[in-house]
């Protein structure tokens, strides 16, 4: 394909990486051109989704074995710590864009307080960006390293961002209630969740601690030029995809539930791939199941000065492959829908 961008995929027979895959095989300008893991080796892709039909896909095949002048763009959908390795081998003309959650904390030290190790590659924490596209899109083309944000605060940001800027909100409590499928613990998610009953039950997890937090209080709090620290607890559902957060706020000054709607409704116009549905509407994640959009409904409560968002997403799509494409296409001045519609 002349003028595409070479695609080589580290991750790709993880829950993540089949989904970037169908994504870029819709996608006019992008040429997959290696789709790497660490087993099934020379195996093929298709073994893992039957719904990835194309016959001519490279093989499965090792990292190690890359020519990477061939390569512009490599998606890493690898576990967390593995990116932060590969950046440091890979020259420097290759866009790296990873979906883990190896740069998308800018401080070290912030690191290794959630993810409890050293980060591997310091040195390229000031040349990645934490990209929600929505709100990166003029600074993506500059930094050699996209971090693609958790699945988690990908729901809560899109609808938090705008209203802490603005002030609408008491920073102070701000409640993210969420509920995901079990996909987005990735294939090995029965491991994780050993002693849960996962198809009988809905359960709480990572209570007080989960290491989302820690990229949600980042960017609202540079976001707000105010320290923010959020209240958050994920569920984890018997269903395979989506996530529904359920977020509890308080206005400020004259704002209530009607002026929230509108001028979020306002900010998000342009945003393709953000929906308002009708004030007070009950949404939910099958409004976007396999879509790269996210779907908001601002509610009222019985009190003015309080407001309940329901945010929907496909957690393996706007939650990951999706944003990650939606990332590359806006880095490399392409149409932002290109592949995901
Ligand atoms: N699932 C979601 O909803 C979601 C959303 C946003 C972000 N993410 C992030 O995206 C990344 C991938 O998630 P996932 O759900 O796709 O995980 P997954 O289903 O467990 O897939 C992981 C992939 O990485 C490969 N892999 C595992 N360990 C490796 C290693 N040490 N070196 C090289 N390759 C290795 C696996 O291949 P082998 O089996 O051959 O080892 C597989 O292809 C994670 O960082 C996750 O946190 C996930």
């Amino acid at each position: 394909m002349k003028d595409s961008l070479n695609i080589a995929i580290a991750g790709a027979t993880g829950y993540v990486g089949l989904e970037l895959i169908k994504i870029l095989l819709k996608h006019p300008k992008a040429n997959i051109i290696y789709l790497c893991a660490r087993r099934s080796l020379g195996r093929s892709i298709t073994m893992f989704d039957k719904k990835i039909k194309k016959k001519n896909l490279p093989k499965i095949s090792d990292i190690k074995k890359i020519n990477w002048n061939k390569v512009n763009v490599l998606f890493t959908s690898l576990p967390n710590g593995e990116a932060q390795k590969i950046a440091n081998r890979i020259p420097s003309n290759i866009k790296l864009i990873d979906l883990s959650a190896d740069f998308r904390l800018n401080d070290h030290r912030i690191y290794k307080k959630w993810y409890k190790k050293d980060h591997n590659c310091k040195k390229f924490i000031n040349k990645s960006i934490y990209a929600i596209t929505e709100f990166s899109r003029n600074k993506l083309n500059n930094h050699r390293i996209i971090a693609c944000p958790g699945c988690y605060p990908t729901s809560a940001q899109i609808p938090l961002i705008p209203l802490v800027e603005k002030r609408m909100i008491n920073v102070n409590n701000i409640i993210i209630d969420s509920k995901s499928g079990y996909s987005g613990a990735g294939r090995n998610f029965k491991k994780k969740f050993l002693f849960k009953n996962l198809f009988d039950s809905v359960s709480a997890y990572g209570i007080g601690s989960h290491r989302h937090m820690a990229e949600i209080d980042q960017e609202l709090s540079k976001a707000s030029k105010r320290k923010i620290n959020v209240f958050f607890t994920p569920h984890i559902l018997p269903m395979f995809r989506g996530i529904l957060s359920t977020i509890y706020l308080e206005t400020i000054g004259k704002n209530n539930a009607k002026k929230i709607y509108k001028f979020l409704k306002q900010y998000h116009k342009n945003n393709f791939f953000v929906k308002i549905a009708k004030f007070n509407t009950p949404i939910g994640t099958g409004d976007v199941m396999n879509t790269n959009y996210c779907k908001l409904s601002i509610c009222k409560d019985r009190k003015k000065n309080k407001v309940i968002i329901i945010s929907a997403i496909d957690n393996l799509i706007k939650g990951a492959s999706g944003q990650a494409v939606q990332n590359m296409n806006v880095a490399y001045h392409l149409n932002e829908t290109l592949g995901l519609q």
